[in-house]
């Protein structure tokens, strides 16, 4: 569902559409007026949105629309420059947004980085020398097919395979496969007085351009991995579904290094997952579930080092708590790969509208190093573990865009509570953007005064918040909404026995805590032991 203006009269009027697919045609359909204001048909959108969810409903029946409108009421996101209209593809994170965008980077890089003795980081600039993208063959390779629909006139991007194949997802018309562009995808900068350069449009190159610096300083053998999380941009035809393709993002990448001649070190392990490989779809087949480990053995993964790192990746999303069943592993399609890939493994999710890429995993064997050696002229080669120089081959290239990750946690987590009447977004705690709310049970110095300990007390190593407005029924729900794990309420008997009750967010039942001991609950709750661990449940009259 959606919410368009119309004026009338000079007067404008809101009204809330919903757009229904029926075969290949996508029509739009009134559900009902919205008031006169953009708020109040947010409003009453949010009303229709829960009203259509029912207890236990599948959690990923919430719609990319509707969860863009549930992340711009609740401080997550916005419409970058909003206020003027919007701008496609480029989006703002609200103060809750940052914290949970913030959350999920670093704990990419605690298992990416902080965790394994094998991978090293940098942070390289946005803009650098333009020699970096002629070598790294962006300048001359890195564009999109557009291509106009002959019915609504849209432009649309088509993926080289795709070519004759697809039909307009707007309207369900046909493509004009006649007058395909050729469109660029890099942002081209002026820098300085003549100069020109490029926005980069992934973190990768910088990596490549750093690793001997990387390799030499921080003494790595191989096999090892440099890993980078910043800004990428992408002049993208047609920007969509809210988070999933935007012109401006961020990637959060690991080059994984190795002698070539060398096996992988790792064993792959026997976490299942959805498995569709080239051959499957070609011939028209279903994905098949199966272990990663098995899928290698069988030759569908063809290298170890190819199916480790599927699965580390998979295993990061389920560490975090997402659905192991909103996953697959897709093998790109000869016509499908990049110039620079071997061989191209996604990670895909099943949004509401689709499987879609979250991940791309591409073998570059020594492309990258050798390009800019020959570029440069600085040679890239560095020592096996025989003493031999070689260059070094990038065995597999985890890449994760992180909207798309923060889009796979938000529908995972966004369930509707009929019995609450509110959202609940049970988000794995080290995500969640707050994590823990203090509330005094009523208003009165005393109450107000232990909160307000708590609550310094927590945040010197939490974003915690203090609330004292509204029920209490009331403050719950804002919590819930935003996905905070726990509630701590001081009420009359804390001023007698130093304890306070802690709710805990999916199942409403509260535990006793004694005040000095909820430093260590916060913790523990965060790496993910539950609420009700630390204490005897306890009847209240509000949960
Ligand atoms: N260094 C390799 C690389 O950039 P890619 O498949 O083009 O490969 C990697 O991008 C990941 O970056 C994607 O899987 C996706 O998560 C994210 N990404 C790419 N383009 C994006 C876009 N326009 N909007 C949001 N995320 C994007």
């Amino acid at each position: 569902m959606y919410i368009v203006k119309q004026n009338i009269s000079g007067r404008d009027y809101f009204y809330i559409r919903k757009a229904e697919r029926t075969g290949s045609k996508v029509r739009s359909k009134l559900v009902c007026y919205g008031g006169k204001t953009r708020e109040d048909a947010e409003r009453r959108l949010g009303e229709l949105v829960g009203g259509e969810r029912s207890v236990g409903a599948e959690k990923k029946d919430v719609s990319v629309e509707e969860l863009a409108m549930f992340c711009k009421r609740k401080g997550f996101v916005y419409p970058s420059g909003e206020i003027y209209g919007g701008f496609a593809g480029f989006w703002d994170f609200g103060h809750l947004g940052v914290e949970m965008k913030n959350n999920l980077k670093n704990d990419w890089w605690n298992f990416h980085v902080r965790q394994r003795e094998d991978v090293v980081g940098i942070d390289g600039s946005i803009i650098t020398n333009p020699r970096v993208w002629e070598a790294s063959g962006h300048v001359d390779s890195f564009s999109d097919v557009l291509v106009v629909c002959k019915k609504c006139k849209k432009p649309d991007k088509v993926d080289k395979n795709e070519i004759k194949k697809v039909k307009c997802v707007n309207c369900g018309g046909e493509f004009d496969w006649e007058n395909l562009k050729d469109i660029k995808q890099m942002f081209e900068i002026s820098v300085g007085v003549d100069g020109k350069s490029y926005l980069r449009p992934e973190t990768a190159q910088l990596i490549f351009a750093n690793f001997k610096f990387v390799q030499e300083n921080a003494r790595m053998k191989l096999p090892f991995g440099i890993a980078q999380i910043g800004k990428a941009f992408r002049n993208e035809i047609a920007p969509r579904d809210f988070l999933f393709r935007l012109r401006e993002f961020e990637q959060m990448e690991i080059e994984y290094f190795v002698d070539p001649d060398e096996k992988c070190c790792y064993e792959v392990g026997d976490s299942e997952v959805l498995v569709f490989s080239e051959e499957m779809q070609v011939d028209g087949k279903e994905a098949v579930k199966m272990k990663f480990r098995d899928a290698q053995k069988k030759g569908i993964i063809k290298t170890v080092w190819h199916a480790y790192w599927l699965e580390q990746e998979f295993l990061w999303f389920t560490s975090l708590g997402a659905d192991p069943d909103g996953f697959r592993i897709r093998q790109h399609i000869s016509d499908e790969k990049s110039h620079y890939a071997l061989d191209t493994w996604d990670l895909e999710y099943k949004f509401p509208f689709g499987w879609k890429e979250l991940q791309g995993m591409a073998n570059r064997t020594d492309y990258d190093l050798a390009q800019h050696q020959k570029f440069s002229k600085s040679s890239m080669e560095i020592m096996n573990k025989d003493e031999k120089k070689i260059l070094p081959h990038v065995v597999c290239e985890p890449s994760q865009g992180v909207e798309r990750a923060f889009l796979v946690f938000l529908f995972d987590s966004y369930c509707y509570d009929e019995k609450r009447k509110n959202v609940v977004l049970k988000l794995h705690p080290r995500l969640s953007p707050v994590k823990a709310a203090i509330f005094p049970i009523v208003k009165g110095e005393e109450y107000e005064k232990v909160s307000q300990s708590i609550f310094d007390d927590l945040k010197k190593d939490w974003n915690v918040v203090y609330d004292k407005s509204g029920s209490i029924g009331r403050r719950y729900s804002r919590n819930d909404e935003i996905g905070t794990p726990m509630c701590i309420t001081v009420d009359g008997d804390t001023l007698k026995d130093e304890s306070v009750t802690v709710r805990d967010r999916d199942t409403t039942e509260q535990v006793r805590v004694k005040i000095k001991d909820l430093g260590k609950v916060v913790r523990d709750v965060v790496g993910g032991k539950g609420v009700l661990k630390f204490g005897k449940v306890v009847e209240t009259r509000k949960k």
